[in-house]
């Protein structure tokens, strides 16, 4: 949620913060603005809108050629998505600038204060107080790491600050609570940004910040302190993919390329962690098996799409191990006194590991004394890093923000960690194991069948793209699914979408079916006992006028007579469905929302990773 860049070096500063904003747009897009020093003053530009506003108007009006600059891509929390209160902030006699994702808590009080010493705000944003504070304290201390390092420790709350001044050309100096930042590493030159995306063309060497850590950078030099000014040892580390990995690649959309990578993310999560027998090697967790052996409870923790694969893999886990599981949206988790003990297991599961509400969920968990295994796509984020272990899912970057690919590699990471757990406590499945791991196996091919047949659904979003609203059906596994199918529809289509229990129809979602509403409905596999309950429910709703989608195994003929359009699926243990099932409902979000003409890899309002609680 906001992205931002600065940086030092012989390039043309505006350029490179400019890409690197481009490569940061996912987590933001309501303003952008930019700061370069040069001359001895900070030339500033900022515009509502996409970053393409600010470009058209730089291209009308150029800054000047600078070493040093920053840039930011906003997600508003305080105050309109206008040009004024687009970042950067500056100063009230614009010696410094200021960007900063987050929120500060404690703004109102500190703005009061300053208006009362008689300095006169320019925006409604939490930022700006930042600007102003900064100007008063390099009087006292006129070095701005110093004085970064003062204010920072009179502010609350969730900040990445990034920020210049007009006498320092080759310096750029941040500080990090809560929000993510990371350092590029370079020769000659020095990159900030909240992922490493925006640098990757440059240099893949990268440094982890960490929580309350201010970072001074110019050409030849990383310095790290606490607020308090003591050094601080850095943790230095190669990004392993290259920025091709961030491009299109030939696809209109991130979100078309991202479903269609999902084999290869699903074959690279499992690669070297099972082999056919079943077994199981997880070797870099942190977890020992003592712990293992004597966990009690495990609670899944997440928001939005990374919750559905939670709810999946519950499932799994509990039929597998016999654990007790619950899942629980991270937003609601730490606010209901949750009973965890020294034998919890909490699972924080995130693509991107910033998500804050499942940072704020996971560090109470250790609070009170469970153990926490992060499932995330991101080296070196912080819930990882806070974690007492990590699953990395391997999916590579995922930049459109309706997620597909990272939702596929975390269920297979869970299952692979469900089957481990399974493994060390005895509760192995003997023949059982080695089927799983086989079908795991074959599942990156069946995603692929499932992509080459699942572009029909093109047809049925050019048909019921007028609906009001779209419902959604499943059982056991299929119900998480639907209900991924749905938020897909909200995030991306803009329109009314719900997933229900199909069992649960009767119960009052039925009353919601009329002359041609469609509803998808996910039909297990023909030997699982839902199979018939669940083409009973087509039956009722078709009854009652639904226009019917199904998806159904191949083969499966006792659905023909009941659905309007089929869909199928390759054949796989009901386990294995969610990880077929989910292509073809990504693939009709995304065309839906292309009938429509929206934006699909940037949709309104939301942002990838939400940094704000
Ligand atoms: C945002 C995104 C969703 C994502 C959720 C959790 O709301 O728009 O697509 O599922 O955050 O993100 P995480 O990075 O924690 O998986």
């Amino acid at each position: 949620m906001c992205g931002i860049v600065g940086y030092v070096g012989p390039q043309q500063a505006l350029d490179v913060v400019i890409e690197g904003l481009r490569r940061l747009e996912y987590r933001g897009y309501d303003s952008a603005g930019v700061a370069v020093v040069a001359g001895g003053e900070i030339n500033s530009r900022k515009k509502a809108g996409k970053l393409a506003n600010l470009e058209a108007d730089i291209a009308s009006n150029p800054l000047e050629r600078s070493s040093t600059g920053i840039g930011h891509t906003r997600w508003a929390t305080h105050g309109a998505p206008n040009d004024v209160n687009a970042h950067p902030h500056l100063s009230e006699d614009g010696s410094i600038a200021v960007i900063h994702n987050g929120i500060i808590e404690n703004f109102a009080s500190l703005r009061d204060k300053l208006i009362g010493e008689g300095v006169s705000l320019r925006s409604q944003t939490d930022t700006e107080v930042v600007a102003h504070l900064l100007a008063k304290q390099v009087l006292v201390t006129p070095n701005l790491g110093d004085a970064l390092r003062e204010v920072c420790q009179s502010l609350t709350g969730a900040f990445t600050l990034v920020v210049v001044q007009k006498d320092n050309p080759d310096l750029v100096v941040a500080a990090r609570r809560n929000s993510p930042l990371v350092v590029g590493r370079g020769q000659g030159e020095n990159f900030l940004a909240s992922d490493v995306s925006a640098f990757i063309a440059h240099t893949r060497n990268a440094i982890e910040l960490g929580q309350d850590q201010v970072v001074e950078i110019t050409p030849n030099s990383v310095k790290v302190t606490d607020f308090q000014g003591n050094p601080v040892d850095v943790v230095e580390y190669e990004v392993t993919w290259d920025a091709a990995a961030a491009e299109k690649g030939g696809y209109d959309l991130f979100m078309l390329k991202e479903i269609a990578e999902q084999p290869k993310a699903v074959a690279d999560t499992l690669l070297g962690r099972i082999d056919l027998s079943g077994k199981v090697s997880l070797d870099d967790l942190a977890l020992d098996k003592k712990f293992l052996k004597n966990i009690d409870k495990i609670i899944i923790t997440a928001c939005g799409t990374a919750y559905h694969s939670g709810l999946i893999a519950k499932y799994a886990i509990e039929h597998w191990t016999r654990i007790p599981v619950e899942v629980e949206l991270a937003s609601e988790f730490r606010y209901r006194d949750p009973i965890l003990t020294p034998t919890s297991l909490v699972v924080a599961i995130s693509q991107s590991g910033e998500t804050m509400d499942t940072l704020m969920a996971m560090r109470y968990a250790r609070e009170q004394g469970a153990k926490v295994l992060a499932i995330c796509n991101t080296n070196g984020s912080t819930i990882p890093r806070e974690s007492d272990a990590v699953i990395y899912t391997h999916a590579g970057p995922e930049i459109a923000v309706a997620s597909t690919k990272a939702f596929l590699t975390q269920i297979v990471a869970l299952y692979l960690f469900a089957m481990y757990l399974a493994q060390t406590r005895g509760t192995g499945f003997g023949e059982a194991a080695s089927e799983i791991a086989l079908e795991l196996a074959s599942m990156p091919n069946k995603i692929d069948l499932v992509l080459d047949t699942a572009q029909g659904v093109k047809k049925i979003a050019e048909e019921i793209h007028n609906a009001n609203s779209i419902l959604f059906l499943g059982r056991s596994v299929g119900f998480p699914v639907a209900l991924e199918g749905a938020l897909k529809l909200k995030e991306l289509a803009y329109m009314h979408a719900e997933g229900f229990a199909a069992g649960e129809l009767k119960h009052g979602p039925i009353a919601l079916i009329e002359d041609g509403l469609p509803v998808f409905v996910i039909v297990p596999p023909v030997e699982d006992e839902l199979h018939d309950k669940i083409v009973s429910n087509i039956q009722e709703v078709r009854a009652r006028g639904a226009k019917t989608i199904v998806l159904a195994e191949e083969g499966d003929e006792s659905i023909n007579e009941f659905a309007d359009h089929i869909m199928r699926l390759p054949k796989c243990p009901s386990l294995m469905q969610p990880l077929l099932a989910t292509v073809p409902l990504q693939i009709f979000s995304c065309e839906m929302a292309t009938v429509k003409g929206y934006d699909v890899d940037q949709p309104r309002n939301l942002a990838k990773s939400v940094t704000v609680e």
